[in-house]
C-alpha cells in the first residue's frame, strides 16, 4: 500500500495503515463503500466482486475501531451478513482501544423480515441491535425484542438522527456504516455521516448497477474534503470528510 495524498514516501505497513484511519472523535459515523471506476456499487448484485484482499483488510480495520456496524436489511440479505465471531486477533486490536471484543451488528429495517431464529440474531456473540420505526409490524417487533435489543426511532421510516442518539445511549457512539445505498441515502438526508471511506476498484462494471447512494430522498450535493488517498494494486482508497451541514 502506498500513500499518494498527503504525499508520503515508502510502503505503508500494517501499523501505518491502521494509523492512517485513526484520530476519529468518540461520536463518529464513518461510511465504508466500494465502487467501480464507472461508479457501480455492485457486480452481479453484490459488492464483493469489486473489492480486493486489501479492501477487506481496510474493512476489518474500520470494524476494529467501531462500537458497532450499521447495516441496512437489503445489504444484510444480499451479502449474507453473519454476526461477527469472537476472533482473538480482532479482539486484541479492539480491547487495546478500550472497545468490546466483538462489535454488534446494528440492523436497520422497516419491514423486519429477519426472523429471531436466524443466525444473525440467534448466533450473535455481541447481540445484534435492530433499529426500526413505529410503523413496523408490532408482532414481529415484539418477537425480536424478546431475544435482542430493538430500538424504535421514527414513525413510518427510521429516523437516523433519533437512532444515532438512542445508539449513543447504549454506548454505540462510533459507528461504521457498511451500506447499502438506500441506507446511505437516508443517512445523508439525516445529516449523520461524518466520513466516507471509498474504495475505487480498477474496473468498469458497465451499465445497469446502481451507485453508492440510492433511495427516494432528495439530498443536497454534499461537499467532500479529501483526507487521504492510498493505492494498492490499482485500487484507490479514498478517505473523505463530509463538510458539516
Ligand atoms: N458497493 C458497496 O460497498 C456496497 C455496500 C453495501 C451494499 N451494497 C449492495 O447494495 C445492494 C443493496 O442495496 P440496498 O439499497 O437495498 O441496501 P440497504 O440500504 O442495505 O437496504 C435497504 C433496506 O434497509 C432498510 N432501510 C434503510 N434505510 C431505512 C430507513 N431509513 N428506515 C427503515 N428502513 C431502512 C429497509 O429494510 P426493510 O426492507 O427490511 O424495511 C430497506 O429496504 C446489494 O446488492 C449490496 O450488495 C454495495
Amino acid at each position: 500500500m502506498r500513500q499518494l495524498f498527503p504525499p508520503r514516501d515508502g510502503f505503508l505497513a500494517d501499523e501505518a495503515l491502521d494509523r492512517a484511519y485513526g484520530d476519529e472523535p468518540a461520536d463518529f459515523v464513518r461510511v465504508n463503500f466500494v465502487a467501480s471506476a464507472d461508479g457501480a456499487a455492485t457486480l452481479d448484485g453484490r459488492a464483493g466482486g469489486l473489492g480486493s484482499a486489501t479492501d477487506q483488510q481496510v474493512l476489518r480495520l474500520l470494524r476494529d475501531r467501531a462500537d458497532g456496524i450499521l447495516v441496512g436489511a437489503g445489504t444484510a440479505m444480499a451479502e449474507s451478513y453473519r454476526a461477527l465471531r469472537d476472533d482473538p486477533v480482532r479482539a486484541a486490536a479492539r480491547t487495546a482501544r478500550g472497545l468490546s471484543r466483538v462489535p454488534p451488528l446494528i440492523l436497520v429495517s422497516q419491514r423486519l423480515s429477519v426472523d429471531p431464529s436466524e443466525p444473525i440474531i440467534a448466533k450473535a456473540v455481541a447481540r445484534t441491535v435492530i433499529v426500526t420505526c413505529a410503523g413496523s409490524d408490532l408482532e414481529r417487533r415484539e418477537a425480536l425484542a424478546a431475544v435482542t435489543p430493538v430500538i424504535v426511532a421514527g414513525e413510518e421510516t427510521v429516523d437516523l438522527r433519533l437512532a444515532r442518539t438512542a445508539l449513543a445511549e447504549r454506548g454505540l457512539r462510533r459507528l461504521v456504516c457498511e451500506g447499502g445505498p438506500t441506507l446511505l441515502g437516508t443517512a445523508l438526508a439525516a445529516g449523520i455521516v461524518d466520513e466516507l471511506c471509498l474504495t475505487v476498484s480498477p474496473m468498469l462494471a458497465g451499465p445497469g448497477a446502481g451507485r453508492i447512494v440510492d433511495g427516494h430522498l432528495v439530498i443536497d450535493p454534499v461537499r467532500l474534503r479529501l483526507r487521504h488517498l492510498l493505492e494498492d494494486d490499482g485500487f484507490l482508497f479514498l478517505r473523505y470528510a463530509l463538510a458539516p451541514s
